[in-house]
């Protein structure tokens, strides 16, 4: 979480850092922030988005040519003025941002006091900045030098950056856990959370590793490690369009992403599925496909809506594999101290690729030595850069914080390399197989058909957008479905609403059905849909109001419930791709209803690179 952006080079700071800011709002938007260069230290910092920063600053003196931004989703200490970054040293001479949390800090903080020192924020990141100017002042050595000594003491993340009034041109860098890219322009460089706010300088990046140290002026770039040795800087070139972080005629990026779809899933199977030869090709699965077959177990570790995926993935692999499938929440499997057997793979599911508690918990796995594959979106993100192999999504920048395209091609992904696995191990035939490799390469068109529906949806949400709570039922494949319906109403509308398996409706949560209560049963046709449909009778006895998902053509289900969205016929395995989509719509549409900024809900942050 936290967004840093920062520019140096001939271009005026301010503009670059600005754009650069607003498109990292997504990581968190509690504050904002931006210290420039010019003549002496000019910071602006106000609790908000970056708007508000921008109103508030018209004016003011926004000249110089290296400066450095923030957008803050607080950790340490409430939104506020006082605690948004950039922060400034005791003496006002240096100026720092900070994505991250150092864990130290109270002990840090302690000697600092100790000291004389007094602090104007609640923040971790005052502590450290005041750490290094101290280090600084005693061992009369430059900027560079006090944070690498400083960073030697400290524990915890972070990407941190940093300028001195002393050296106007330059800005000292360091990672450690918190992503960060350097971008290298002609004689100017682009720092950032990610690459989105130098897309349109340039397309040459370097990625910076943990403990490595940058210290970027105009012309010059120097990588080190924290022992002070020259590390190579390996560039590699962007793969991503401006077109694809802008919104592009649609009101919302969630929006636009739910729409997307047809075409991310499309691109996700493109080059892998190959029909009419009955051949998934993926070349990261492939090298690890003999230790697959033959693993005792497979982890899925993740979080959030990646974690749904990996649900639906266990019942993927368990049915066409016939190998045993754990899904684990990274926050709790990382501090669990779980048994990790020889021949164990674990596969790591994330869209940003750097979600804190996902990379922990496969960096303890692989040193426990279980093959790790991820199945992430951003092409080299930490999670990505830390696995053995994998396949990435290829659903192109999510912005959005309510995670939609990821979801599906994750699905996508998740599927092919089930079928793959299968395949080789002959778990399946090869009727199934073929047939399923063909219901899977219809998905994106039945994808664009169910987004035909919206105005329906959107009727719908209107209709429903005063509930106090929901519940969401689905059994099998769908279970997911459900969880992950109800996730999307929670982020965006603030309304409760709870997943649950169908069936487990009957063991508590029966007791809410009431006419005042939304249920939406997922009740697409498979295997258990009679079941399904048993728990919708069980529901309207109660007078529960009953919105279903049905498969286009049941009208006997349809008859049965208050409202209903369909989605086209498909096998169950394929199934979730489709039933999700109205869900989404549905979240989406209440939310705007609501009058919330569906993008950016409160409290969240898209990439939770925190624990
Ligand atoms: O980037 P990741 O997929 O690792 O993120 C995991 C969760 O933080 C994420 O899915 C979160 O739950 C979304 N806001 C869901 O919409």
């Amino acid at each position: 979480m936290c967004g840093i952006v920062g520019y140096t080079g001939p271009k005026d700071a301010y503009p670059v850092i600005i754009k650069g800011l607003k498109r990292l709002e997504y990581r968190g938007y509690d504050s904002t922030g931006v210290a420039l260069q010019n003549g002496s230290l000019k910071v602006y910092k106000k609790k908000g988005k970056v708007a508000e920063l921008e109103e508030s600053i018209v004016g003011k003196d926004l000249k110089g040519h290296t400066g450095i931004g923030h957008t803050r989703w607080a950790t340490h200490g409430e939104p506020s003025d006082a605690n948004a970054h950039p922060h400034q040293s005791a003496s006002g001479k240096l100026a720092m941002i900070h994505n991250g949390i150092i864990e130290n800090y109270t002990q840090l903080k302690q000697e600092l006091i100790n000291k004389g020192y007094q602090f104007k924020s609640e923040t971790d990141t005052e502590v450290l900045l005041n750490f290094i100017e101290e280090i600084k002042k005693n061992n009369h050595c430059n900027l560079e030098e006090a944070v690498r000594i400083a960073l030697k003491r400290v524990t915890g993340a972070y990407v941190i950056l940093l300028l001195d009034a002393e050296e106007p041109e330059t800005i000292i860098a360091a990672r450690k856990g918190s992503p960060l890219v350097i971008g290298i322009g002609k004689g100017e460089h682009f720092l950032g959370s990610d690459a989105s706010p130098m897309l349109e300088y340039t397309k040459e990046v370097v990625y910076v590793n943990d403990y490595e140290l940058a210290i970027v002026k105009p012309d010059e770039l120097i990588l080190k490690n924290l022992g002070n040795e020259k590390i190579t800087p390996y560039v590699q070139k962007l793969d991503i369009e401006l077109a694809a972080i802008e919104k592009g005629g649609y009101d919302h990026f969630m929006l636009k992403e739910i729409f997307e779809q047809p075409q991310t899933i499309f691109d996700c199977l493109r080059g892998r599925l190959d029909t009419t030869g009955g051949k998934i090709t993926m070349s990261g699965i492939q090298q690890y496909a003999g230790q697959i077959m033959n693993a005792n177990r497979i982890l899925m570790i993740a979080c959030g809506t990646s974690w749904h995926a990996g649900l639906v993935a266990e019942y993927i692999f368990e049915e066409l594999c016939r190998i045993n499938v754990e899904v684990e929440y990274a926050s709790e499997f990382r501090y669990r101290n779980p048994v990790i057997n020889p021949g164990d793979v674990i596969i790591a599911i994330s869209q940003s690729g750097e979600t804190a508690d996902t990379l922990v918990a496969i960096e303890n796995a692989k040193n426990q030595g279980a093959i790790i594959l991820g199945v992430v979106n951003v092409v080299g993100s930490s999670i990505a850069r830390a696995s053995h192999g994998g396949a990435y999504t290829h659903a192109g920048p999510e912005i959005g914080v309510a995670s939609t395209k990821a979801f599906t091609a994750q699905l996508a992904v998740l599927t092919m390399i089930a079928l793959k696995i299968a395949h080789e191990k002959q778990t399946i035939d090869q009727e199934r197989y073929l047939h399923l490799l063909n219901e899977l390469s219809e998905i994106p068109e039945k994808v664009a058909w169910v987004l035909k529906t919206k105005e329906k949806i959107q009727q719908l949400a209107e209709k429903y957008k005063d509930a106090r709570d929901f519940l969401y039922l689905g059994r099998g494949y769908n279970f997911p479905v459900a969880l992950e319906g109800a996730l999307k109403l929670k982020e965006i509308s603030y309304i409760h609403a709870e997943g649950y398996p169908a069936a487990e409706m009957k063991h508590g949560p029966i007791a809410l059905v009431d006419e005042h209560l939304p249920v939406v049963v997922v009740a697409t046709k498979d295997t258990y849909h009679h079941k399904v449909v048993s728990n919708i009778q069980e529901i309207k006895a109660r007078k529960g109001k009953v919105i279903a998902v049905i498969s286009e053509g049941d009208t006997d289900t349809a008859a049965m419930c208050d409202d209903v969205l369909i989605v086209p016929e498909a096998d169950e395995i394929v199934a979730p791709m489709l039933s999700v989509v109205p869900l989404q719509l549905l979240a989406y549409y209440i939310g705007v209803a609501k009058g919330y900024d569906v993008d950016k809900p409160r409290n969240l942050a898209k990439s939770v690179t925190v624990e």
